[in-house]
């Protein structure tokens, strides 16, 4: 079996700054591989417990797995669904949530997954396996000005109209099936001219539509009135300034009420130079954590 890898960033702060209650339940709504829940549950006493949500089946097997802990329970659901978990199991609320946003790198590194150009694959990108829409899907049924709009609104993709155009094209002729085939069209229409793949954004804009990921980043801090206890800290790691932008925002509304909420990093933290050279992956994190006061 192939051992797949995802090393969690800022870990180290995100177990301090995250942790209010040492006995107390969390929840971690991205669970991935489990990297962060294993450093959080270091940090907790056996009272202590993790409610993790993945909208991947393999992650979780994956997860349960490497953290092998029995404070862990997990839940193969989106983390939209945790204030309904929450209620059905009779629960007030959490000390603390962390959304460590986008996707892993094992699901990028599994070619089967189709998220990524570098790897020959089918144009899956689906989290949910369960779910019906794929990024095949998209490009081989949408129209062109539908899927301009994902490219602009998803990847800020400057040549947006000329990619949907290409690919709609490409598509009548013949389906288009796979990662490299995506990635030549897009080469085509747009020549590499720096070190960026220029199939990078197009890849970003379909996963997130793929998997609606901006449905559910704006659906998170609006679940945090509803999942937070008072003192009760929420974490989010974001990778992309489109994302950030929503939960910045999200957070400074929240954060109106000032009796109620409050920034516990008035800026925001970034991984070090030397987690960077470690981890490539974390140089576009940006960590934004927030307490409910009561
Ligand atoms: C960046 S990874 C998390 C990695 C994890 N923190 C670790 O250390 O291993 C993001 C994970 O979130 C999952 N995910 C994305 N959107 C989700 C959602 N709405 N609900 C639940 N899981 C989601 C993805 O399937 C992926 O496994």
């Amino acid at each position: 079996m192939v051992n797949w890898q995802h090393i969690p960033i800022l870990a180290q702060t995100i177990k301090e700054l995250l942790i209010t209650d040492k006995e107390g339940l969390y929840i971690d709504g991205t669970l991935g591989l489990g990297g962060h829940t294993k450093i959080l549950l270091s940090a907790l006493g056996p009272k202590g417990r993790i409610f993790g949500f993945d909208k991947d089946a393999n992650a979780i097997e994956m997860a349960k797995e490497n953290v092998a802990d029995s404070r862990l329970e997990t839940l193969n659901l989106s983390y939209t669904e945790c204030a309904k978990v929450l209620a059905e199991k009779n629960i007030k609320g959490v000390n603390g949530a962390l959304f460590d946003l986008g996707l892993s790198s094992y699901q990028l590194d599994d070619a089967s997954r189709g998220f990524s150009f570098n790897n020959q694959g089918p144009l899956d990108m689906r989290f949910d396996t369960k779910q019906t829409l794929t990024a095949k899907e998209i490009v081989n049924t949408w129209p062109a000005d539908k899927i301009e709009e994902i490219l602009v609104n998803y990847g800020e993709e400057k040549f947006a109209s000329k990619i949907a155009r290409a690919i709609v094209l490409a598509a009548r002729e013949n389906p288009i099936e796979t990662t490299w085939q995506l990635a030549k069209i897009i080469e085509n229409v747009c020549p590499r001219t720096s070190k960026t793949h220029p199939a990078t954004r197009t890849f970003q804009a379909l996963r997130i539509a793929v998997n609606d990921e901006f449905g559910a980043v704006k659906e998170a801090p609006k679940l945090l009135e509803k999942i937070l206890l008072p003192k009760g800290r929420a974490a989010f790691l974001t990778f992309h300034s489109l994302e950030d932008r929503i939960i910045k925002q999200a957070l400074k509304d929240l954060c109106q009420d000032k009796e109620s909420w409050r920034l516990v990093n008035k800026k925001v933290i970034e991984p070090s130079w030397q987690e960077i050279k470690q981890n490539s992956r974390a140089r576009s994190a940006k960590l934004r954590i927030i307490e409910r006061l009561k």
